[in-house]
């Protein structure tokens, strides 16, 4: 009997040692990272894509895993060091993927789980990680989930959801949010009673006060964990709790967050980042102490402040968008930085299609401090889409621009949505053989932040550049260190900048970027005060010559 116990402790041991390996950084997938590095997140270049849109690899018109697979060399050339999938769950599409049916399967019109498997397994291959979009805040109304919790008044389930009778306690309404109606209760016929909605009613939220049903999304985050995905971005983490104590930034909320970083943290080399809405100081506030909350959090407050700065030719906004944003976070906290997403108009629009702007704003994304996420698409310039299947906006969801063939090298078949208007000049194939093309534009600033420790890093401080269109920074520190001048307008300048109070090696400045139309003299009589000049909307990278 004692001898039967034994074996079978060695047995369990083992059993538990093998799940151990495979979940802790030396299982199947992940070993074929080419590094293990708890800090990856702040020195990689990410890129979010929309599944639907971005390769369809059977000609049905929809994009799909294993088209995104087919691509991986592409990103991998681009300098893609982690992408962001948008929701890959099934759903019934009232909110294009955001309304998961499901947390632990895959969207049948994306594949299978095993097309999931192969694309992280390639991605890691490919040196590039993968991160998922968790969608906590709300189900669709057909995941298994809320179909219980409907079925009547003591289903097991009831309290996963809120249901209440008229008068509400609360009512949550955002005007910010209207595209999904003016209600937040929606009457269920089943039992006569109301669910809770903060976006459409086919999008209960879930009933955060229910302990059960928080261990539950601990297990799917678990259970992606342990497939070996390297983390997660946190759709609407701002909203989990709401009640009669108000309907965004609870502290419960900040008390689910501590917990989920705690889990993710057994798992070496994850990630998280938040999607946070509300003024930069409720943002900020999901760093935590920097260590215990998200790992990043997407920089709106500096978003917002880049297009105005552009668009004046004046640096005024954008020192207030890093004042509000890098410069107050808590030490170890790490900004994610934006120029749009799939909530967004694109730059093009936002930009007037105006090709030196769009590639101003390529170089602010990659040279400001925070770790950059490419929105797909972005690097050839695509326009926005004037087709709706869902809402407004699907004008940022269309089709990647591949070529300039009918289906835009997206698909064989007819696209689920119409291509935007200038496929047939900016795409890939037309772009990859320009020097002078948005998407070169990208590949070079995306190399040169990966060489550079200084745009890596999360030092950055402003530097006077004598003139108001131009903004000057200091990135990095010591040795290392560089300079960042950034014409913001759309007309030559020059000025004189002043390195006088920043420890700086005699000698010849290089400009990493290797731009003509801009310089910099060196000057002897008037030390650490360089002249300068920079072509519109040109920059500068400035080191001592090795
Ligand atoms: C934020 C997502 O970015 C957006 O696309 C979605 O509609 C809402 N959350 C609801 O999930």
């Amino acid at each position: 009997m004692r001898r039967h116990s034994f074996v079978s402790l060695i047995a369990l041991l083992v059993a538990v040692s093998a799940t151990c390996l495979s979940c802790n950084g030396s299982g199947r997938q992940r070993s074929l990272l080419p590094d293990d590095d708890p800090n990856w997140y702040r020195s990689a270049v990410f890129y979010e894509l929309f599944p639907r849109s971005f390769r369809d690899s059977d000609g049905d018109g929809i994009g799909d895993l294993a088209g995104i697979r087919e691509k991986l060399s592409y990103l991998d050339d681009l300098g893609i060091s982690a992408v962001w999938l948008n929701p890959i769950y099934p759903t019934p599409f009232f909110d294009s993927g955001y309304d998961v049916a499901g947390y632990r399967e895959i969207n049948p019109e994306y594949g299978t789980m095993e097309d999931f498997d192969n694309l992280l397994e390639s991605a890691h291959r490919a040196g590039i990680r993968v991160i998922l979009d968790l969608v906590f805040n709300h189900t669709s109304d057909e995941h298994p989930w809320f179909v219980e919790s409907r079925s009547s008044l003591d289903n097991p389930k009831r309290d996963w959801y809120q249901w209440a009778d008229p008068p509400f306690d609360y009512e949550c309404f955002n005007p910010m949010n209207f595209q999904f109606g003016l209600e937040r209760w929606t009457l269920d016929p089943v039992t006569g009673q109301h669910y809770f909605h903060h976006f459409r009613p086919q999008m209960p939220d879930l009933n955060f006060y229910n302990p059960e049903m928080r261990e539950a999304l601990l297990d799917v985050v678990r259970f992606w964990l342990y497939k070996g995905v390297d983390g997660f971005r946190l759709d609407v983490g701002h909203m989990y709790f709401e009640g009669t104590e108000g309907c965004e930034h609870l502290p419960e909320t900040h008390d689910f967050h501590r917990e989920l970083r705690t889990l993710v943290d057994l798992f070496p080399s994850r990630a998280m980042v938040g999607e946070i809405s509300g003024p930069p100081p409720d943002v900020l506030s999901y760093l935590g102490n920097g260590t215990n909350e998200l790992h990043m959090v997407f920089n709106f407050p500096l978003v917002t402040m880049i297009y105005p700065s552009i668009w004046t030719g004046d640096r005024w906004c954008l020192e207030i968008g890093l004042d509000r944003s890098h410069f107050s976070k808590p030490p170890g906290g790490q900004m994610a930085n934006i120029l749009g997403n799939h909530d967004f108009f694109r730059p093009d629009g936002l930009l007037f299609g105006d090709s030196g702007r769009i590639k101003l704003a390529a170089t602010l994304l990659m040279t400001l401090p925070g770790t950059p996420f490419v929105y797909y698409g972005e690097e050839v310039g695509m326009a926005n889409g004037t087709a709706t299947v869902v809402d407004y906006r699907d004008a940022a969801r269309t089709p990647m621009q591949w070529d300039g063939s009918p289906g835009g090298g997206f698909t064989e078949g007819t696209p689920w949505i119409p291509l935007s208007p200038n496929w047939e000049t900016h795409n890939v194939a037309v772009e990859e053989g320009d020097p002078a093309s948005i998407l070169s534009h990208y590949r070079k600033l995306i190399q040169l932040r990966k060489q550079s420790e200084a745009l890596q890093s999360d030092h950055a401080s402003f530097i006077d550049p004598g003139s108001r269109s131009v903004l000057a920074l200091v990135r990095g520190e010591g040795e290392s260190a560089i300079v960042v001048l950034t014409n913001l307008k759309k007309s030559m300048v020059e000025g004189i900048f002043d390195l006088s109070e920043v420890p700086w090696p005699e000698g010849e400045i290089c400009n990493l970027l290797g731009e003509d139309g801009s310089s910099v003299i060196l000057n002897d009589e008037t030390r650490g005060h360089y002249p300068y000049s920079l072509k519109p909307h040109g920059t500068m990278v400035l080191a001592p010559c090795p």
